[in-house]
């Protein structure tokens, strides 16, 4: 949720952040601008995507060494020229880019003006600028402690960047729970939100940490301190990542690149996890806490969005396979309802991104609760993997697309690693099974290739209800929470509206909703309730609506009273999701290009939501 890139050193600055930017772009994308510095601060900034901004620096061609950029989903005040980052104080030498919210902003922005200060924007950000002006004018300290002094006025959540046109080769970066890197070149620094933009130009990065202060300067060692003033060495680490992880590899759209990367998502996350061959799996994250989760009160899985939606299949594995009871509960509602938790719980939190703003609030309500946390997360050294007492990474490399696909496979498999595992060690899979279990999650790649293989057929199928303003997705069982995401999926990239229900629920409700215009989505692969799904089916076609089922590999029944079937591998039930999902991604994928929406942008929505 907004992007930050900053750069100060020796070559032209606004290249550096335009292209910045233009990685940073899925993180927000309603207006972009930069500030460079050339003896004076010289802003641009405009509504639209970063491309707008690129063509009003081709006009203007601002030079300088030192800059700020930024790319904003917007929170206080519309997207506009005006509202756009960087915002500058009242005399236009300081300017700012930031993440995040300032709560107390009003209270800020009225006491300002009372002194004298005028705003420009409706932003909370633009108030920062002026504090950070009033205490550098009373006190006359370095930029950095008017930063810091500024800091300790306002409440909320935020990474800055910050930067004086009296102190012409200085940025100041800080943060306070929304993550901020800095990357170390010869002579030279580098800011980012994320990694991303960094990775073509240093390997060696510091994680800013909570409540932090940088000083960056050229020819100077970096300089961390906390707010409290207290000096901290820089914990320089290599990064890990490759440029072509950030490129769409002959794909036209990051999403379906990203669909089509799962055989290999998932068998690296599996990856010294689980060996078919020798029968076993290990997670090394859990074990110095599988006793503690074996005896737990329960387990509470807890996410946002598609996370949320992962946590359920987990519930159903970890029920299912190791007999431990599990809760699965949003991130924002576990955090503000005043749940019971205490030491025996454990807390599994998933997310993709690791920054997401209602996660890391639960998790911290819950860290004060005494529960332990097991962070399954795929952005490494993110602030939700930081929180947590153990971990295991999902490694589905860079998520660029909105819409999360390869991350949920990837959740999923180490959901099903972590249950099939805590099953073994308590003795609650009978050792064929267990041996079933291992043998089939390692066929799992090969048999998503096999569907990506269909991936023609589905597109066909897609046009078939591109023109829809509803559709129903039903499943049951396991099928259940996949057909959540199905129409998760849909809804966030193409803007049909579209609900998921258990098969069994439709009866209740929805079936009022089903005439000729309505397409429902089948999950229809569960061999437990076959029958009840046949059942469903007819009931649906009984009322003239269009029925799209996902069956096995040979199914005829069904097949026989659907419009039209996408036939998926056989595998065992817990394993169903990690298959049935991929062609609700892909049809998804084509309805929206179909309809000629952004797919790896959609509207109103961010890649990483930072804010609660
Ligand atoms: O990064 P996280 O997994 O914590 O993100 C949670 C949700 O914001 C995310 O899954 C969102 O629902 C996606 N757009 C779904 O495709």
């Amino acid at each position: 949720m907004c992007g930050i890139v900053a750069y100060v050193g020796s070559k032209e600055a606004s290249p550096i952040l335009l292209h910045g930017l233009k990685r940073l772009e899925y993180r927000g994308y309603d207006s972009a601008g930069i500030a460079v510095l050339n003896d004076q601060v010289n802003v641009l900034k405009k509504k639209g995507k970063v491309d707008e901004l690129k063509k009003l620096t081709q006009k203007l061609k601002p030079t300088g060494t030192l800059g700020i950029g930024h790319t904003r989903w917007a929170t206080h005040g519309a997207p506009s020229d005006v509202n756009a980052h960087p915002h500058t104080s009242t005399d236009g030498k300081i300017a700012l880019v930031h993440n995040g919210i300032f709560e107390n902003c009003d209270t800020l922005r009225s006491a300002l003006q009372k002194l004298g200060h005028t705003f420009r924007s409706e932003t909370d950000t633009e108030v920062l600028a002026h504090l950070i002006q009033e205490y550098k004018s009373r006190y006359n300290v370095p930029l950095e402690e008017s930063v810091r002094l500024a800091l300790e006025k306002v409440v909320g959540a935020y990474a800055i960047v910050v930067m004086d046109q009296d102190e012409p080769n200085k940025l100041i970066a800080a943060r306070k729970a929304s993550p901020l890197v800095i990357g170390l070149g010869k002579n030279e620094f580098y800011v980012a939100s994320d990694a991303t933009p960094l990775v073509e130009h240093t390997r060696e990065v510091v994680y800013l940490q909570d409540e932090e202060i940088a000083v960056l300067e050229p020819g100077q060692k970096l300089s961390i301190k906390t707010f409290r003033n207290e000096p901290q060495k820089p914990a320089i680490v290599e990064l890990d990542m490759e440029i072509e992880e950030l490129e769409k590899g002959g794909f036209p759209h990051f999403m379906l690149k990203e669909i089509h990367q799962q055989p290999d998502t998932i068998a690296d996350c599996m990856r010294g996890r689980l060996n078919a061959k020798e029968v076993w799996t290990r997670l090394g994250g859990m074990e110095t806490y599988r006793e503690r989760m074996m005896n737990a009160n329960r387990l509470i899985i807890t996410g946002c969005g598609t996370s949320w939606h992962a946590g359920l299949i987990g519930e159903y594995l970890i029920e299912d396979l190791a007999r431990i009871p599990v809760e699965v509960e949003y991130a924002s509602e576990l955090r503000y309802r005043n749940p019971v938790i205490n030491s025996g719980d454990v807390v599994i939190a998933l997310s993709q991104s690791g920054e997401t703003a209602d996660t890391l609030a639960a998790l911290q309500h819950v860290k004060e609760k005494g529960a332990l946390i097991y962070g399954i997360v795929n952005a490494v050294g993110s602030s939700i993997a930081r929180i947590t007492d153990a971990g295991s990474y999902i490694h589905a490399g860079p998520e660029i697309g909105v819409a999360s696909t390869k991350a949920f496979t990837a959740q999923l498999t180490l959901l099903s690693l972590m249950a099939i595992t805590l099953g073994k060690a308590n003795n609650t899979l009978h050792p064929e099974y267990y041996k079933e279990l291992v043998k089939e999650l390692g066929e799992i790649p090969n048999k998503v290739r096999n569907i990506l293989a269909k991936d023609e057929t589905i597109k066909q199928i897609a046009a078939s209800i591109k023109d829809a303003s509803n559709a129903l997705y039903l499943g049951r069982g396991y099928n259940f929470p996949v057909a959540l995401e199905g129409a998760l999926k849909l809804k966030e990239i193409s803007y049909i509206h579209a609900e998921g229900y258990p098969a069994a629920e439709m009866k209740h409700g929805p079936i009022a909703l089903i005439d000729e215009n309505m397409p429902v989505i089948v999950l229809a692969t569960n061999l437990s309730a076959y029958d009840k799904i046949v059942s469903n089916v007819q009931e649906v076609k009984a009322r003239k609506g269009m029925v799209i089922s996902v069956v096995t590999e040979g199914d005829k029944r069904i097949k026989q009273l659907s419009d039209y079937t996408i036939e998926i591998p056989r595998t065992i039930e817990p394993l169903t999701p990690l298959l049935s999902v991929i062609p609700l991604q892909l049809l998804s994928y084509h309805v929206a290009v179909m309809r000629d929406c952004n797919v790896d942008q959609p509207r109103n929505l961010a890649k990483s939501v930072t804010v609660e």
